[in-house]
C-alpha cells in the first residue's frame, strides 16, 4: 500500500493529524471531484426528469446503488440510501410490526442510535428489551447473547464493531443461533465499513446499517440493506410511488419505495467514488494497514505508566482505541492533543451512556481511531504528546 500517495489525496492531512475516523472519516480529492463534476455539469434530480441531465443523474445515482451492493456483497438483497445509520436502524424499527410482549435482544455496547429505537419501542409498543452486558475489557460474550436468543427474541440488533473499543463481535455464531431460534438479525456496521472485509451472505443477517461519511464519502450518506425489503418504509412521499389518487397511493418498488424525496445526489455520487477508490486500494491491504498501525498505538500506550487502555488486550479489534491519562478528564486530553500539536482525537461518552456508566467511567474516555490515511508517524506523533501530557498531569 503507497501510503505516501494515498496521503496526498487528503489535503486536510496537511494541517493536522487526524485520528479521529471512527467519529467520522476524511474524504480524498476523487471523492470531491466527484461531488464537483455532479455540481458543474450535470445537476439534476434524480428519478424524475426526461432532460439529459436528470438522466445523466440518475444513472449516476443508480450506478452508486450498484457499487456500494456489490462491495458489501449484497446478493439479492436491497441497498436503500439514508442519511446515515442512525436513520438506517430507525428504518427497520418502523419498519417491523412489533407489538406488545416481543422481545429485542440488544447490548450494553451499543451506540445510542442502536439503543434508543428499542427504547422507544419499549416505551410505545410495550416490547421487552434485554440488554447483555458487555465483558470488563467491552467486548461481547457471543455465549450470552445466545442464551437471550433462546429465551425467544423477535430481532436481534448488535454493532459489529464496538465504537469505543474497537472489539469486533462475532456475528457469524450469533447470526446461526438468530436463524435457529427465528429471531431477526440486524447488524450495525457503522464502525466496520471499511475496516473489516464485508460479506454480507457470511454474516448471516437480515439488516445491515452502516454510514458513507466513516468510509471517505461525503456527510449525510448512509446505507440500509435488506435481505427481504421492509414492506413499510420509513418516510412515504415524491419519487416513492407509484401511483397516487385522491383515495390513496401504491408504493413502488425497488430502493425508490425507501427513499422519499429528494436525495442527497452529490454524495451519494460521492459515495459510490469512495467504494471505488477503497476498492482501488484493497480492503485487505486496509485491514494489514491499520492492524500494524494499531499495534504500534497500543504498544505505545501500554508504555507509558499513567496511562490505562480499555480492552488493551482484545484478540480481534480495530483501530478504535479508547483510553485514559491518570486523573485527567477526557475532555482535558483531548483539548491538549489538539491545542499542543493539532491531534484530533474524540473524548467523552462516545454515544455510550449507558456503556460508561456500566464500566464505571462516568467522564468517559479518550479515543484515538486509525484511518487508511494514517501513517506510522502520526502515531508516534500521538505517543509523544499523550506522553508529555501524562508527565504534567
Ligand atoms: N458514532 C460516531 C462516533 O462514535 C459519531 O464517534
Amino acid at each position: 500500500m503507497d501510503i505516501k500517495s494515498i496521503r496526498s489525496d487528503f489535503p486536510l492531512l496537511q494541517e493536522c493529524i487526524y485520528l479521529d475516523s471512527a467519529a467520522t472519516s476524511l474524504s480524498p480529492m476523487p471523492v470531491l471531484n466527484a461531488m464537483l463534476e455532479f455540481e458543474l455539469h450535470y445537476r439534476a434530480n434524480v428519478g424524475r426528469g426526461i432532460h439529459r441531465l436528470s438522466q445523466v443523474a440518475s444513472q449516476k445515482y443508480w450506478d452508486a446503488h450498484r457499487r456500494v451492493s456489490r462491495f458489501i456483497g449484497g446478493g439479492e438483497g436491497l441497498i436503500a440510501f439514508t442519511k446515515n445509520t442512525t436513520e438506517a436502524i430507525q428504518a427497520v424499527a418502523t419498519g417491523i410490526p412489533f407489538s406488545k410482549g416481543d422481545t429485542v435482544v440488544s447490548s450494553l455496547l451499543e451506540h445510542h442510535s442502536n439503543l434508543l429505537p428499542w427504547m422507544r419501542l419499549k416505551e410505545q409498543a410495550g416490547i421487552t428489551l434485554t440488554l447483555v452486558p458487555p465483558t470488563p475489557d467491552g467486548n461481547l460474550d457471543p455465549d450470552r447473547v445466545i442464551e437471550a436468543v433462546r429465551e425467544g427474541a423477535k430481532l436481534v440488533a448488535l454493532t459489529w464493531v464496538s465504537n469505543v473499543t474497537g472489539a469486533v463481535t462475532p456475528v457469524r455464531e450469533i447470526s446461526q443461533a438468530c436463524r435457529k431460534h427465528g429471531a431477526l438479525f440486524l447488524l450495525d456496521g457503522a464502525q466496520a465499513v471499511p475496516h473489516l472485509a464485508v460479506d454480507l451472505a457470511s454474516t448471516g443477517c437480515d439488516f445491515f446499517c452502516f454510514s458513507g461519511h466513516k468510509m471517505l464519502g461525503p456527510t449525510g450518506t448512509g446505507v440500509l440493506w435488506m435481505k427481504e425489503p421492509l414492506s413499510e418504509p420509513l418516510l412515504v412521499g415524491g419519487g416513492a410511488v407509484e401511483t397516487v389518487t385522491s383515495e390513496g397511493y401504491v408504493l413502488a418498488g425497488g430502493y425508490e419505495r425507501y427513499e422519499a424525496g429528494t436525495p442527497n445526489v452529490s454524495g451519494f455520487i460521492g459515495l459510490g467514488r469512495a467504494v471505488e477508490y477503497i476498492e482501488s486500494i484493497g480492503v485487505r491491504s486496509i485491514m494489514e494497514h491499520e492492524a500494524a498501525l494499531t499495534g504500534q498505538l497500543l504498544d505505545g500506550l501500554r508504555d507509558i505508566p499513567a496511562v490505562q487502555v480499555l480492552g488493551a488486550d482484545l484478540a480481534d479489534r480495530t483501530g478504535v482505541v479508547s483510553f485514559n491519562v491518570g486523573a485527567l478528564k477526557p475532555h482535558d486530553v483531548a483539548f491538549l492533543l489538539s491545542d499542543e500539536a493539532d491531534i484530533m482525537v474524540r473524548s467523552g461518552h462516545h454515544c455510550c451512556g449507558p456503556l460508561m456508566n456500566y464500566l464505571g467511567l462516568p467522564g468517559g474516555t479518550v479515543r484515538a481511531s486509525i484511518g487508511c490515511y494514517n501513517s506510522s508517524e502520526d502515531v508516534d506523533a500521538f505517543l509523544d504528546t499523550v506522553n508529555r501530557i501524562s508527565k504534567v498531569s
